[in-house]
């Protein structure tokens, strides 16, 4: 795919903003970093139908504001006539002429609903993805979006906290690839638009470390902590070519994101120098007050402003303060200069000076696409992961048992889209029972709702036992809503909400066969359920086509291929809990150390340390077997690479797709290491009987670590390394890296 990049500095574009710059008077300069909502969401009034699509209402006065140049961006406008309302204005009536940039937020599509961020990395499938982003781009740019609020890449190891659904799961390895994938897809270079757009790799930085996964909270991690598992997949978005950063709203170590000197200048700046644009995230520049270490907007503008935020998103401190601050000396003009140049440039980039209007002849024909349905299934059935199937009961055969489905969410089009479905329409999705309808030439399958949405605490057991006890196997489809993961939507429970678990007990008294389908937008706390099940399918919230895709792996007309991305707790008391974590000086597994007349270890009495289900689990409709682990030179050097092959047998009567995945462990180093980390993987396709040798080239740069000067770098030694299909297995073998 080729893409656009927004991370370098083009001498053409760079003679414009200095040229556009001398001619702006400090309040058209202020302007361009205000960054306004124009319309509001309007609540649902109460008993609304809850799959209708939200109503906006205009906010007044924004457009004359745009009109005397004291507005340089407007988002979430999702229609053309109102950008081309709202960029004449600012072309046509301010001084300047400067055209707004449009933002918005689309995180996992845009008409063409897609499986949420967290679904989508369980595909391990990086082109994939960029795909689905290259198609909400497409979309998006079309009512006039040139500036998407994603990719999502905070790293998140709490699944109480909703916003994990927005991400690729735990891991910095993957979560760096998918982050990279992302950026490619939504600037891409061959929209059908005509029109370019820029990604917004969000929440910078540490957002997803939020303390007890509750959202906003504190991010109390060390620095090594910050530069080695948060900030890696924002390197890794801006060198895919990003070209714009949201700064978060928690605190890092006591500093709030979004006046960090640290992270927003030392690092973005100093270190990477990376010449993008930071716009904060909704009024977090003003949220600096209720941090405590503002005293009040002035103040919080001031901070914003030094430490690194250049757009002020919704607060309006810099638009109310910036003035002042500058001449009374608190702020210095350069610093206003360097923000605006920032905005001006991603401007010129985009095209947008000679190109501000969209055409909106393309939005009144718009129409989702097979092509784009297509991609949307193929996410769907990719993102699903398949976490138990005893006795094979998976595939069915279509026709072959009475099948009843119970459990109201197989009917809701809403649930299928997602949290972040803002453009999505429900009525474009398509239910679990429409998809398994259509492999049954519309006979059947009996389906019972067993309890009422949202809330999920009315149930109906008798109709739902008396449907299952004349079936010969249940699909039961359970989980979560669409509106409890997603923004400042934690839970402290992770099991099945309301009462769907007596639900599932009782259904299960029936003795039938039980196919679970869950349907989150996180992992869930589901050890009753998993032992209940018969088999076991994870659909998350999978987008419009999420019932065709339950329906297809059931039916095996396609396999299961997704892998967690997120490890599932047994019980929300192991919370975090993720496969990276360090092996402490009383390892789980060892002796531990004898004090008094016990073995110590750094365990639970109640419980084990592993999770349910670890990162990178998934099963097929066949099985894998790994043999011959090699590792072409066991001492390697600084500038080498580990080069390790695999044979990988489809030992199973089908073909499938193994996701062989590779772990290393650095066994001394100057500061502590995970006890495994993922350096690759591949996706391997084998048919029945077949067998592939896997060979991957590690290179030993890319074991490098933060050390206590905060500084990246390999230290020479002993490590382990293993091939398997998850966090928890593999086959093992040892190098050495030389000095
Ligand atoms: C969210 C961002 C989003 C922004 C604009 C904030 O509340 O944290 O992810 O891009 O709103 O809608």
């Amino acid at each position: 795919m080729h893409s656009h990049a927004y991370n370098t500095l083009d001498p053409v574009v760079e003679a414009r903003v200095a040229e556009l710059l001398g001619r702006m008077t400090l309040d058209e300069k202020i302007g361009q970093l205000n960054q306004v909502s124009p319309m509001m969401y309007v609540p649902p009034a109460p008993g609304a139908d809850r799959e209708a699509p939200p109503t906006f209402a205009p906010v007044p006065g924004v457009e004359e504001q745009v009109a005397a140049g004291a507005i340089g961006s407007i988002f979430n406008v999702a229609d053309a006539a109102v950008v081309n309302r709202f960029q004449r204005a600012a072309v046509t009536g301010a001084r300047l002429g400067i055209p707004l940039i449009v933002g918005g937020d689309v995180i996992h599509g845009f008409r063409t609903t897609f499986p949420i961020p967290l679904a989508l990395s369980c595909s391990w499938n990086a082109e994939l993805v960029a795909q689905t982003a290259r198609v909400a781009a497409e979309e998006a740019s079309a009512v006039g979006i040139d500036w998407i609020f994603a990719p999502m890449i905070d790293i998140a190891r709490d699944p109480r906290w909703g916003r994990i659904a927005e991400g690729a799961g735990e891991d910095v390895c993957l979560g760096s690839v998918m982050a990279a994938a992302q950026v490619r897809g939504f600037q891409a270079a061959d929209l059908g638009t005509g029109r370019r757009v820029a990604a917004c790799p969000k929440h910078f930085v540490a957002y997803g470390a939020a303390e007890a996964g509750r959202d906003y909270s504190a991010a109390d991690i060390s620095e090594v902590t910050l530069r080695e598992i948060y900030l890696p997949p924002f390197k890794a978005a801006f060198d895919a070519g990003a070209g714009s950063t949201m700064s978060a709203f928690n605190d890092i170590g006591g500093v709030p994101a979004s006046g960090n000197r640290l992270t927003l200048t030392q690092v973005l700046r100093e270190e990477w120098g990376w010449p993008g644009l930071v716009v904060s995230d909704y009024e977090s520049v003003r949220e600096l007050i209720p941090h405590g270490v503002a005293e009040d907007l002035k103040d919080a503008a001031r901070q914003g402003l030094t430490t690194g935020v250049d757009m002020d998103m919704v607060s309006r401190a810099y638009s109310t303060h910036l003035r002042a601050l500058v001449e009374e000396g608190r702020v210095a003009p350069a610093a206003v200069d360097e923000a605006v140049r920032r905005v001006l440039r991603l401007k010129f980039a985009l095209g947008l000076f000679e190109n501000p209007y969209v055409d909106e002849d393309r939005q009144a024909a718009f129409q989702l696409t097979e092509t784009s349905l297509a991609l949307a299934l193929q996410a769907a059935r990719e993102s699903m992961v398949l976490l138990k199937n005893d006795g094979g009961l998976l595939p069915l055969t279509p026709g072959a048992q009475r099948l009843v489905v119970i459990g109201a969410l197989a009917e809701s089009r809403l649930d299928a889209l997602g949290c972040w479905a803002f453009f999505g329409r429900a009525e474009d999705a398509v239910t679990i029972t429409e998809g398994l309808r259509a492999h049954l030439d519309g006979a059947g399958p009996s389906f019972v709702p067993g309890y009422a949405l949202p809330g999920s605490t009315t149930i109906d057991l008798d109709a739902a036992v008396a449907a299952a006890s004349v079936a010969d196997v249940v699909v039961l489809v359970v989980g979560e809503t669409q509106d409890l993961s997603g923004e400042a939507h934690s839970r402290a429970f992770l099991g099945l909400p309301g009462r769907q678990q007596e639900l599932v007990d009782a259904v299960a008294a029936t003795g039938k066969p039980l196919i679970v389908v869950v349907m989150t937008g996180r992992p869930l706390v589901i050890p009753r359920l998993e032992q209940q099940a018969t088999a076991l399918l994870v659909a998350w919230h999978s987008g419009l086509r999420a019932g065709q895709a339950v329906a297809d792996l059931l039916f095996g007309v396609a396999s299961p291929v997704g892998r967690l991305t997120a490890s599932w707790p047994r019980a929300e008391g192991q919370i975090p809990v993720y496969y990276a974590h360090k092996s402490t000086g009383r390892p789980a597994g060892g002796d531990g150390t004898t004090q008094f007349v016990e073995h110590f270890r750094s365990t639970y009495l109640d419980l084990p340390n592993t999770p349910l289900f670890p990162f990178g689990y998934g099963l097929t409709y066949t099985a894998f077997d790994y043999t011959d682990l090699k590792i072409a030179a066991e001492v390697v050097g600084p500038d080498g690479a580990v080069s390790v092959s695999v044979r990988v047998t489809n030992t199973g009567a089908r073909a499938g797709l193994e996701v062989v995945q590779l772990y290393v462990r650095d066994l001394v180093g100057s500061l502590t290491r995970p006890v495994r980390e993922l350096k690759a993987f591949a996706r391997v396709e084998l048919a029945a009987g077949e067998t592939r040798v896997v060979s991957f080239a590690v290179p030993v740069s890319d074991l490098a670590f933060v050390g206590v000067d905060q500084k990246w770098r390999v230290e020479p030694g002993a490590f382990r390394l293993w091939v398997g299909p998850d966090a928890a297995h593999g086959l093992e073998a040892g190098f050495v890296v030389r000095s």
